[in-house]
């Protein structure tokens, strides 16, 4: 008999353990470890769920939703993301994860939520289905960033390039709302609240962020979350086309310094980039040169990103990169204006 019910604190261990279990993607595949705790990732959620599927006394499958305020199309709508879905290999084909999905959703309607959302990387395919059986429609495909740190860059600009701090928190909040201003899914932040989520965020605070400031004023900022504190993350298959470069790297590498995808069994370092707001793409593009030097001294190899739209896309494409494609999913829970919904910009963050 399998029983589903919320995670609690002692499930840490275990819940660690079926991860491990759980490699994610399908042709890159990664094994992923939260190690010190699974709970860590969502310790920034104001409402967050984690869902244990349990038989016999064991944890054999699981699932989070966090539930967030999120503006779309010029209306807050109450929503829930659902993420952290995952099955023991052991107990697959049985239900379980419709189980836990059944189980969120029974969570949102009791939250009164207007909208469910959720992210799925091409080609997985389970995932995919499991989605569309409860009615989850497809709206838009988004593609995700991963640069690769290889090389300093130099910076282009005299302009002043530092952490920030306490007094930026204004310009800071002004330029992200300003930056995602026609993005749906993005809910401008207020300053208390944005400082409440820094506080709150595992291995993340304001220093993170780092500020471009020329005559004075703070111009554009870039943050990065070192996630290789929250989650680590093991090749176990690269997909073809990094194979291909990394023999193709590998061979031009001779001649002049290029950089080098993990093989398997190796760890995928990485920062995350959020918290992006610019005036203009060419102070961003000098603020990713900047947290890419960062990278390099610190030993991480790449930057990655959620979903980005232009003109963001367009800096980040100037550097070298590899992409992936990530489909959005969402399931309306009551009668919504969604017109046009998949068309306009997507704001898509590491909730
Ligand atoms: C995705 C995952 C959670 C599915 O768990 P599960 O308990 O086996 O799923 P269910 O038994 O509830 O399957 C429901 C339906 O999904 C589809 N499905 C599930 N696994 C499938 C597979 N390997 N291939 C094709 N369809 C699949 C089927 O339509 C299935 O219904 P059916 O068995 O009646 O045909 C599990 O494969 C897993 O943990 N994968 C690794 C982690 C992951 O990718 N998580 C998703 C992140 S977005």
């Amino acid at each position: 008999m399998i029983a589903i019910r919320d995670a609690v604190e002692k499930d840490d261990s275990a819940l660690m353990d079926l991860q491990k279990k759980c490699p994610m993607g399908s042709s890159l595949i990664l094994q992923l470890d939260s190690s010190p705790s699974y709970f860590n990732r969502s310790k920034h959620q104001t409402e967050n769920h984690i869902i244990v599927a349990v038989e016999e006394g064991n944890i054999i499958g699981s699932a989070s939703c966090a539930i967030m305020e999120k503006r779309v199309n010029e209306r807050n709508l109450r929503t829930a993301y659902n993420y952290g879905l995952m099955v023991d290999p052991n107990h697959r084909r049985k239900g379980i994860a419709t189980l836990l999905t059944e189980r969120r959703e029974e969570i949102a309607t009791e939250h009164n939520i207007d909208m469910i959302f959720c992210q799925i990387t091409q080609d997985n395919i389970p995932s995919t289905r499991i989605q569309e059986k409860r009615g989850f429609i497809h709206v838009k495909d988004t593609t995700s960033y991963v640069l690769m740190v290889y090389k300093p860059q130099k910076p282009s600009t005299n302009a002043v390039i530092r952490p920030a701090e306490n007094p930026d928190l204004s310009s800071i909040v002004d330029l992200i709302n300003d930056t995602y201003s026609e993005y749906n899914l993005y809910k401008p932040h207020k300053i208390d609240e944005f400082k409440e989520l820094l506080e709150k965020r595992a291995h993340y605070d304001l220093s993170n962020i780092q500020v471009y400031e020329k005559d004075g004023e703070v111009k554009a900022c870039l943050g990065y979350w070192d996630y290789n504190k929250v989650m680590q993350m093991t090749v176990l298959q690269l997909a073809r086309k990094d194979q291909l470069m990394n023999i193709a790297l590998a061979f031009l590498g001779i001649f002049t310094k290029l950089p080098r995808i993990p093989k398997p069994g190796q760890r995928l370092t990485q920062y995350f980039l959020q918290d992006i707001g610019f005036t203009k793409p060419e102070y961003l593009t000098e603020l990713v040169k900047h947290v890419n030097n960062i990278a390099l001294e610190n030993g991480i190899r790449f930057l990655s990103t959620l979903g980005v739209e232009d003109p963001i896309s367009e800096v980040l494409s100037k550097f070298m990169n590899t992409t992936s494609t990530e489909h959005i999913y969402i399931k309306p829970l009551k009668e919504l204006d969604l017109t046009g919904f998949g068309q306009k910009k997507l704001f898509l963050s590491m909730e």
